[in-house]
């Protein structure tokens, strides 16, 4: 009983917790504050929310696309122990960035009788099929960070707001180029993300609704001239792709003394193959071009202080996953599911209800701040 009542209670206080940290309301920008918030908020009675007696033998399939990049693992693992915390049984499980096991694994989970499916797809468009055995067994869904296309499966999505991501970029260039006064011309090349993945347009989108008026005027000039978002998708957010095309791209423009000045980056693997290639032709301190990120991966946070990197979007993964715990307790409890965007996000078979946090910018000025000081990560892990 006392455990349970523990429960209850540390459920109440992570529930606070959610409202504080994840709300598009919520002026705060750094998960400090948000973590101070909650432990000062007093336990709201939240607790209709919490699971019941029953939800402790409830099981959660979460599937996650791949171990290579850091951020999933961060994300499992957080997902895995809040949805602990909170009484359920988890499956956990990677697919190496490989469809069709990401297929099976969806598959082992509706067999092996999961409550809710939570998934952060490989290709959003591939996962039709399977997810419609989960409809008809009555399982709900949830599409965590990426949005799953084309199936009427997908009860709900938790994410982070995708098209502010880049609007954040965008603005992070105008500013440490002055654009509003300098006159320029400032040459930039532009890099997003994988074209199966329904994020990347919305990063790119975003960026480029900042960037567009500033390479109309001519401030900014894609020496390269490639900028559709085909020409810069980098496949499967490839490390090594981003670093062969900024090769090529180094070559063809910009090796007889052209400048290259600004790289956009829709994301971290993308930035530290574009990073390696420009070091590897020799930029260095001075010379090195505006370049931005996306998820303060270790290495990426790495090459900001070493100034191999200007910015990244920290999206705090920890306040991403008790999100998503909330909603997965509300559905099995019957209750009002947190939705804050029920407009955006259309997958094809109408508009998903999803719940967007919010992400901020991490440069080497707030990064202790952000990352350090709200225990994302210490000091050694950025050594
Ligand atoms: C995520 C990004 C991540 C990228 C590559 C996107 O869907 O939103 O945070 O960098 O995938 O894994």
């Amino acid at each position: 009983m006392k455990k349970k009542l523990l429960s209850v209670l540390l459920c109440s206080v992570m529930l606070v917790s959610l409202m504080t940290g994840c709300s598009k309301n919520t002026a705060s920008t750094s998960s400090t504050d948000d973590s101070k918030a909650a432990a000062t908020q007093a336990p709201a009675d939240t607790s209709a929310d919490a699971p019941a007696d029953t939800a402790e033998a409830k099981k959660v399939g979460v599937a996650m696309p791949t171990k290579d990049l850091q951020r999933w693992n961060q994300d499992g693992a957080n997902m895995k122990a809040a949805l602990e915390e909170a009484g359920f049984e988890v499956d956990l499980q990677y697919a190496n960035n490989d469809i069709s096991t990401q297929v099976s694994q969806i598959e082992n989970m509706i067999t092996n009788g999961c409550n809710v499916l939570v998934i952060a797809s490989i290709d959003g468009g591939s996962l039709g099929t399977v997810l419609a055995e989960a409809k008809e067994k009555g399982i709900p869904v949830i599409a965590y960070d990426r949005l799953i296309m084309e199936t009427d499966a997908v009860s709900y999505y938790a994410t982070f707001d995708n098209y502010m991501v880049g609007t954040i970029q965008g603005q992070y260039i105008v500013d440490a180029l002055k654009l509003e006064s300098e006159a320029g011309p400032f040459n930039i090349e532009l890099f997003t993300g994988s074209p199966d993945d329904n994020n990347a347009r919305f990063f790119f989108g975003g960026a480029m609704d900042i960037l567009n008026p500033y390479i109309e005027s001519g401030k900014l000039n894609v020496v390269s001239g490639q900028k559709a978002f085909e020409e810069v998708a980098t496949l499967n957010w490839s490390t090594e792709e981003a670093q062969k095309r900024m090769e090529n791209l180094i070559t063809a423009y910009y090796a007889g003394g052209t400048n290259l000045d600004v790289v956009l980056s829709s994301n971290d693997s993308c930035a530290i193959g574009i990073t390696n290639a420009l070091v590897n032709a020799g930029y260095t301190g001075e010379n090195f071009p505006i370049l931005t990120g996306q998820d303060c991966d270790i290495t990426s946070v790495k090459n900001i202080l070493a100034g191999k990197q200007s910015m990244s979007i920290f999206k705090d993964t920890r306040t991403l996953a008790e999100k998503v715990v909330e909603m997965v307790n509300a559905i099995l409890n019957d209750s009002e599911v947190p939705v804050n965007d029920t407009k955006t996000y259309d997958n094809g078979t109408g508009i998903i209800p999803t719940f967007l946090c919010e992400p901020v910018f991490a440069d080497a000025s707030n990064y202790k701040e952000l990352l350090i000081d709200s225990g994302y990560y210490t000091e050694d892990q950025l050594k």
